[in-house]
């Protein structure tokens, strides 16, 4: 599976930040939400962690909020990492790019924020666990965490109602090709968000909230108690 995720977005890396926001709606809006529930100074020297960071929209966004952060960016892909190293020019210079597999990936530790965008839905529920375990494990005390990403809904029903209206929403973007919604209905893996916020709850996180969902997308964390 991890094998067909790299070639997925392999291939897309050029065209990814023109394509993701017509098929994720509120994307960039979401994105400013993360950096704004960051509670840090704009000037604490943070280290912090992207998993699955893509092209770097988000290690962008932090770096330049956070000018005397340092940033690791983990990714599957190596195609989307080179996308990510060109977006971050000069900032590159504070951030380490590493591709491999979360959750089996050294992701080091002492993270005061992590944040992960769209990318813990392609694995399975055991693996999203163990991730956020891994993830606990590598912040600092009083680290955060958020997560965005794609979510299932509390009854089956109620999934169709929501992919039904992601649709049109997608499609009211212009966005008409939808065998890339079939290909993410057949191989992708959400899980609830209530689920999901009470694994991180038994984990240890404390502060664990949902802070925003648009139908089958949501954005949740919390904090490593310190
Ligand atoms: C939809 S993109 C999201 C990119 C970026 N976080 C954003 O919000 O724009 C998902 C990214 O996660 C990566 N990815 C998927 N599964 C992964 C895994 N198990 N470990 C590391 N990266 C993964 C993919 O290669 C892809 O670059």
């Amino acid at each position: 599976m991890s094998e067909q995720v790299a070639e997925f977005f392999g291939e897309r890396a050029e065209s990814y930040e023109d394509f993701i926001p017509r098929v994720v709606p509120y994307y960039h809006e979401c994105n400013t939400l993360m950096l704004d529930l960051i509670p840090h100074a704009a000037d604490a020297p943070l280290r912090l962690l992207d998993v699955g960071a893509g092209t770097g929209v988000l290690s962008e966004l932090l770096l330049t909020r956070f000018p005397n952060a340092t940033l690791m960016a983990i990714d599957l892909s190596e195609a989307m990492l080179a996308s990510c190293a060109a977006k971050l020019g000069s900032m590159a210079s504070r951030a380490e790019l590493k591709q491999g597999e979360f959750p089996s990936v050294d992701i080091g530790t002492g993270y005061d924020v992590i944040v992960s965008s769209l990318t813990l839905h392609h694995l399975s529920h055991a693996d999203k666990r163990a991730g956020y375990e891994k993830l606990h494990a590598a912040l600092a005390p009083g680290g955060v965490m958020l997560i965005r990403d794609v979510v299932s809904a509390s009854s089956p029903s109620l999934d169709q109602r929501y992919a039904s209206l992601w649709r049109d929403k997608v499609q009211s973007y212009g966005y008409d090709d939808m065998s890339w919604f079939d290909d993410h209905l057949a191989s992708d893996n959400p899980a609830r968000v209530e689920d999901q916020t009470a694994w991180l709850r038994d984990i240890g996180f404390a502060e664990v909230a949902c802070h925003w969902r648009h139908l089958n997308c949501a954005l949740f964390g919390g904090v490593k108690p310190a």
